[in-house]
Parts: C-alpha cells; structure tokens; sequence
C-alpha cells in the first residue's frame, strides 16, 4: 500500500504528502502548484470555473477526457488517475478548442473561460455528441455572466468530436497507470483507497467510524461549505467490482461506483425510464463524477434515482465481509437520511430489473427550473396490465413527499384491478392525499407537492397512451429557437 497520494498532472508524475486529505484538487492546483488558470466560482459543483478533465478509461464508450469539478474533488480521489488543466492545453500552439473559442468571440471578461475551454475539451474527444440535446448537456455546467452562449455552443459544434490528431489522443490509446492501494495519513486524518474487498473490510473493521466516499459530489459539498474535517474516509474508486455496468437475464446490474454519465449512456437504450430522469440530473461534470451508490446511500428524500428505482422494482445488494445480502429497494430507506446498511456494510450493486416492452413507466421530475436544479416532487411510474386490459401490478415511487423516498401504496391499491383508463388515473390520484403529508419548505409548499404527485399520477395515462415507455424529446420545447432560429 502507498503512503503518498500519487497521481500524473498535465503528463508529469505528482507525489502529494503532508497536505489534508481532504485539500481539494482546486485549492491544491492553485495554492501549491500556483496553477491558476482553474477558477473558483461557487465551490459546490454548480458554476463550472474550476472544471478540468480527468482520464476515465472504464466507459462504455471506451477511454476519455471527462470534465469534472475539482472545486468537490478531494485530492486523494486523484490517486492513480491522470489530470489536465487547462496550463496543459498549449503547446507550441494554441489547442483547436482555444482556436474555435476565440473565432465564435466566445469570451468577454474570461473568468469563466478556463472552465468552459476543458468542457469544450472533452466534447472534443467524445465520439458519441450525435445530437443537440448532447451538446446543451456538454456544456450546461458552465455559467457564463456575459458572453452569451449562443457563441459558446458554436464553438462547441464546430470541435465536438473532432479528435485532432496529437499527445492528447496518445494518452488515450496508452494504458494509463495501474491502480494501487492507498493508506494515507496527515496529522490525525486517514483515507484509505483499498483496490480488494479483503483490504476495504480490514479498514472498515480497524475504522469502524470511517466514511465512505464515492464521487464526492454530495460529501465534497459538507468539506467546501461546512468544513468538516474527516478522521476518516474510504473511497470505493479502487475497487474494480463495483465499478460493473451489465445487462444480464434481463436485470441492469449496476455496480456502485458507477457514474451517472455512464449510466445515462447505457440506459438510453437498456432502460428510457431511468435515462429520462439522467437527462435532468446535474450537469456533465456532475454526472461524471455522481455514483448511484452515493445517490441512494446520502438517503435523501429528494434524491431523483430511487423514485424511478422503487418503480422498477430494484433490489440493493449490501456487501460486508460476511458476504452479500439483497435488500428491496423499498425496504433500503429506513428513516430521513438513513439506510438498511449496517455498520462494516457498504452498497455493492444495484439490481434493476429491466420493464417488459409492454409495461407502461414514466419517470418524472418537477423543480422550478429545468435544468440544474434540486427536485420539489420527482416520481417513478410503473404499470402492467393482464389480458383483459385491467391493472395486474402498479408501483408508484415518489421523492420530496415524505422523509425518504417512498412508494404510494394507496394509489397503487386503487389502480390494481381496474381498467387502465384516464378515469381510473384520476380516481386513484386523488389517494396521493392518504399516502402523504409533505412539507412547505423553501422549494415548494406542501399544498404544490400534493398538486404535483396528484397531477403525475392522473397524466401518466397521457403520457404513455403513444408509446408506454417515452423518452424525452431531443428539444423540449421551451429551447427552441423559433421563426428561422437554429434547431
Ligand atoms: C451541483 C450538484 C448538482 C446535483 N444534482 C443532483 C440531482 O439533480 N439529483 C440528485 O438526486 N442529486 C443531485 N446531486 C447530489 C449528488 O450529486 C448525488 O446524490 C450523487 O449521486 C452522489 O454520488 P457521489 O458518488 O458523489 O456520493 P458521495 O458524495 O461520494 O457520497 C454520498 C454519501 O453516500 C455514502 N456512500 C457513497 N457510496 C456508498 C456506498 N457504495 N455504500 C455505502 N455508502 C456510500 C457516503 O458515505 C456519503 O455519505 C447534486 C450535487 C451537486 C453538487
Ligand atoms: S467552483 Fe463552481 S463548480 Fe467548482
Ligand atoms: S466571459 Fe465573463 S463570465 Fe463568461
């Protein structure tokens, strides 16, 4: 096991020791190496100054430059990884992302351009930005206060997927550093990044009171804005098991580790229901970093994977050195932010049984803006009728209506056994108010959340009468640029 943390910054090999494990990689770019082209804007994920690109080599779209918020990147998630700034990008050029920039007119004051260039980097390597709604996605984490982004995304579409030929399509086809275990120690802080389970579970037993850590972009934000300091933490990120995206038997089997971006990617075809409500979660950078394990294991009541999981009828496996156990998705939620787990137990995997083709599931998500922003009610739909046309099973999830995610058992008993009709939708909407008793709070009152999960229950009918499992549409309407504009 290594003792310091060790990883390969714009292609030069770094040693890190005697800094807190929890220095984040933005605070240790900019004070220690005085690299200070990445900017600090919001320090919690949502503004994009601070992005740089770390290599992912697991995806399913095989290797590649992913944008990530080193403002939430606690260095040691940096161990065994190769990082880019944008210092990197010149050489005795500029890159042909600085080109097309600078051609669109795409910065003005600049303060946010060192973050939008290393999204642009990464679009420019993808090989999968085949559509508009990718592009927006691409970019939607980077705020702009006055350039205007029409001239940003142009510069986008012209290098997006352009791949030039050169040192940085090399690091891509090399095989990249191998992985080693991690046990490092500053002052009283620990954090540990086991690469075997028989190394995590010795941790967890010598640190019982240890955290768990994934992408960070839930436990980075208690580091930048409430400023813990962790004796302890554990990452999952060496584990290679846990980082398994399957289909198998008709189940997707999701390990832990495994980002959202990726998922999205996988379930656009595997599994719409889920990929729809990827498509509003976050930003980019957000996505390449947030892990499923994390997004069910903080246990808020407000986190957007379980609704549409308690639909699908998903199963948690736990792992501990006693072995495995499957935990249904509606039994993993045991209080407000509190899971099944039990101490020295860590999620493994999430088990989704994918919907037969005639099933009908929706997924939805209501927040005052569409993009970026924290749920007021988010829903999980699913629906199987028997040969006569009447409800034979009915699950129906909701997030932000009560403490933890739940299911809405008196809807779902008044939809099972009737005829799937609108009325029936109607009638049974009205039992939200049985299952129920949400909270005003800043984002919406409890008299809106009712309003909303009622309204959900009564057009999903609607919804899926064209095609029982929708996708999005590549635009929502409220983007299109009317009368001549640009689609
Ligand atoms: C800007 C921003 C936007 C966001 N947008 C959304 C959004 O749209 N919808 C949404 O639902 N959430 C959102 N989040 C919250 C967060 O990104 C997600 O919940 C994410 O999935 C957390 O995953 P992570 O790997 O980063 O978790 P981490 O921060 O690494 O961990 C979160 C918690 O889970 C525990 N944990 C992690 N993995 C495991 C495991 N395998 N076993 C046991 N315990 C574990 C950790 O100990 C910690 O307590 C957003 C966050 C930010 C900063
Ligand atoms: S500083 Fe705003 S996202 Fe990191
Ligand atoms: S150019 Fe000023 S914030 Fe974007």
């Amino acid at each position: 096991m290594q003792g310091a943390i060790q990883f390969e910054l714009n292609g030069e090999p770094v040693v890190v020791e005697g800094l807190s494990p929890t220095t984040t990689l933005l605070n240790y770019l900019r004070d220690t190496r005085r690299l200070v082209g990445t900017k600090e804007g919001c320090a919690e994920g949502d503004c994009g100054a601070c992005t740089v690109v770390v290599v992912e080599r697991g995806g399913p779209q095989g290797p590649g430059f992913r944008a990530v918020n080193s403002c939430l990147l606690l260095l040691p998630l940096c161990h065994g990884k190769q990082v880019f700034t944008v210092e990197a990008l010149r050489d005795s050029d500029y890159h042909p992302v600085q080109h097309a920039l600078v051609a669109a007119l795409g910065s003005q004051c600049g303060y946010c351009t060192p973050g939008v260039i290393m999204s642009m980097f990464e679009a420019c390597y993808r090989t999968d930005l085949d559509a508009g709604w990718k592009l927006d996605d691409q970019m939607c984490g980077n705020l702009c206060r006055c350039t205007g982004y029409r001239p940003i995304r142009d510069a986008t579409t012209q290098i997006a997927g352009t791949r030039p030929p050169g040192r940085f399509l090399k690091v891509l086809s090399s095989t990249g550093p191998t992985p080693q275990a991690l046990d490092y120690r500053h002052q009283q802080q620990r954090f540990s990044v086991p690469t075997s389970f028989t190394e995590l579970f010795d941790v967890l037993r010598e640190c019982p009171d240890a955290r768990l850590v994934c992408g960070a972009t839930d436990l980075g934000l208690d580091v930048t804005k409430k400023h813990v300091t962790f004796a302890s933490l554990v990452s999952l990120h060496g584990l290679p098991e846990l980082a398994k995206l399957e289909v198998r038997d008709n189940h997707l089997l999701i390990g832990a580790t495994v980002n959202l971006a990726d998922l999205e990617d996988v379930c656009t075809t595997t599994c719409p229901p889920l990929a729809r409500m990827l498509r509003f979660f976050g930003a980019r950078q957000i996505k390449n970093r947030a892990t499923i394990g994390g997004n069910l294991c903080n246990a808020s009541p407000i986190g957007d994977l379980a609704p549409v999981l308690l639909a699908l009828g998903a199963r948690v496996v736990a792992r501990s050195h006693r072995g495995e156990r499957v935990i249904p998705i509606a039994e993993f939620f045991v209080g407000y932010r509190q899971t099944a787990l039990e101490p020295g137990e860590i999620l493994a995997r999430v088990d989704c049984p994918l919907p037969p083709k005639n099933a009908r599931v929706g997924a939805y998500k209501v927040s005052r803006r569409r993009e970026l922003d924290i749920s007021a009610v988010a829903a999980g739909m699913y629906v199987e009728l028997d040969d006569a046309g009447l409800v034979s099973c009915a699950r129906i999830g909701f997030g932000g209506m009560a403490a933890t995610p739940a299911r809405a058992a008196n809807v779902e008993a008044a939809l099972i056994g009737q005829p799937w009709t609108a009325e029936t939708c109607t009638r049974a909407s009205q039992a939200v108010t049985t299952d129920f008793q949400p909270i005003d709070d800043h984002r919406s009152s409890a008299w809106f959340r009712r309003k909303v999960a009622q309204n959900l229950v009564a057009g999903f009918y609607a919804d899926t009468l064209d095609s029982p499992q929708p996708n999005l549409p590549d635009r929502p309407v409220s983007t299109l640029l009317h009368a001549g504009g640009q689609p």
